[in-house]
């Protein structure tokens, strides 16, 4: 099938690249000129395990094709996907004037009937503006419209999209459902289940998959600040609450909190959504409030160990918001930084693809080339970032640098016992051990 994709950002370029490996053509856009040159010299824009592979062979093979506009990506194909950003507003809304364009350009660009999908995340309700925008800039094109959302995760998106646990569809007829089963067979033929709504439905099971993945990250931070107090451990609690499967294992790791593009503006979205629908569902940010005391919590030990932070210097090791990215966008770590900043430390960071990015965020931010460089008079190491690299640290070799001995494990990711044997006062999160 012919389709369009519309915004080549994380979910946009890893979409295109996943129907091209499945046998699909697809013509790829995005109002960034900058990209566009990338994708045409073949590198992918960010970091995204696996994502340049098949970006070069979807390139080579010629499934994949870089287009100027709208209008250009959406010549003859059958469905246009639209991936383009739906940043919040200062009130949370989601703004979604990218959306109302992107449609409007599909519809003035169309020259047949076609499909038009969110693929954003976006608030229930948008297909019905979508599908009003098609429908009076080209009245005399048939238009499907469909929610499709996204579920896959930065840092293994590729495999994500490539083996979905089941795939959503809300749609607006019975032949937009039949357009989104063919797109879909490559997947479906191999047993990936195809679930089938209403587009509101759609719509909003998106906001309730995350704005739960979130409150399950919070709920276990909460239990956290208990166990500290009573001397248990939150890892053993979370296994224990995992092995029900009615809970599941899943996103009950305690730590700085989550951070990344997604959950934060999604809460805040559903949250003014459903203000607007007349219930003001109060836990949503709630969840916002549990997940900012988890970065304080963390910037309290860090202040307690240094016991005057004007000068002291901090290292921070792992700055994305998450490992097997290069993404920064609501890092817990620069969160971080930015209150120890705020209390006179100097601090410093390493990340294996983030610290540029970082340093464009927070200015003050020290770069190190490696995490022993960032410890290196350092009084106090804070684990930030999980990236595996970090579980082979030379403990030893850390405390010969390091100004005092100090480690707060923000990802329990460390070994405690390995940072104890080398003369380190080390602390993780939600346990003593
Ligand atoms: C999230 C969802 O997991 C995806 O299903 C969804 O498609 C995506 O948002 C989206 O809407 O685009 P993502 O933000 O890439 O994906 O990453 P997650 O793996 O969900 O992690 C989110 C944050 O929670 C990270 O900062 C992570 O460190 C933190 N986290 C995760 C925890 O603090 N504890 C956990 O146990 C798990």
């Amino acid at each position: 099938m012919k389709i369009a994709v519309v915004g080549a950002g994380h979910v946009g370029l890893v979409t295109a690249v996943t129907f091209a490996h499945v046998g699909h053509d697809v013509a790829v856009t995005d109002t960034d000129a900058e990209k566009l040159s990338m994708l045409r010299a073949g590198e992918c824009p960010f970091f995204e395990p696996g994502l340049q592979d098949l970006l070069t062979t979807s390139l080579e093979s010629g499934r994949v094709s870089v287009a100027d506009t709208v209008g250009e990506a959406v010549d003859g194909v059958e469905v246009a996907f639209v991936c383009v950003g739906t940043p919040p507003r200062a009130s949370g809304e989601a703004n979604l004037i990218a959306v109302e364009k992107s449609a409007q350009a599909i519809a003035e660009g169309a020259t047949g009937s076609l499909v038009v999908v969110e693929k954003s995340t976006v608030p229930a309700g948008t297909a019905g503006r979508v599908g009003a925008i098609l429908a009076k800039v080209a009245p005399d094109i048939g238009f499907g419209v469909a929610s499709n959302p996204e579920f896959l995760r930065e840092g293994s998106a590729v495999q994500d999209s490539l083996h979905p646990e089941r795939i959503l569809v809300g749609a607006d007829s019975p032949e937009a459902f039949d357009v989104m089963r063919r797109l879909y067979a490559p997947f479906t033929d191999e047993g990936v289940p195809l679930v089938e709504t209403d587009v509101a439905t759609a719509e909003l099971s998106k906001h309730a998959v995350n704005a739960f993945l979130a409150l399950k990250v919070s709920f276990i931070n909460a239990v956290a600040r208990v166990a500290e107090s009573v001397g248990a451990d939150v890892r053993d609690v979370a296994d224990l609450m995992g092995s029900d499967p009615r809970v599941g294992r899943g996103m009950l790791n305690a730590g700085l909190g989550f951070g990344g593009s997604c959950f934060h503006k999604d809460l805040l979205a559903f949250h003014h959504l459903s203000a607007q629908a007349g219930y003001d569902f109060r836990l949503l940010p709630e969840i916002i409030r549990l997940n900012e005391e988890s970065v304080a919590s963390v910037a309290k030990r860090v202040e307690d160990a240094l016991w005057n932070p004007e000068g002291k210097r901090v290292a921070l090791l792992g700055l994305a918001f998450k490992p097997g990215t290069d993404d920064i966008r609501f890092a817990p770590a620069l969160e971080l930084a930015r209150l120890l900043l705020a209390k006179g430390a100097a601090v410093v960071g390493y990340d294996p693809q983030a610290g540029a990015a970082a340093k464009a965020e927070v200015a003050e931010l020290e770069l190190a080339a490696d995490p022993y460089e960032a410890a290196a008079g350092a009084s106090c190491l804070v684990l930030c970032t999980e990236w595996e690299e970090f579980a082979g640290l030379d403990m030893p070799r850390l405390a010969s640098v390091m100004d005092e001995r100090s480690i707060v494990d923000g990802r329990n990711f460390l070994d405690g016992e390995a940072a104890r044997s080398a003369g380190f006062t080390y602390s993780g999160v939600g346990h003593s051990k």
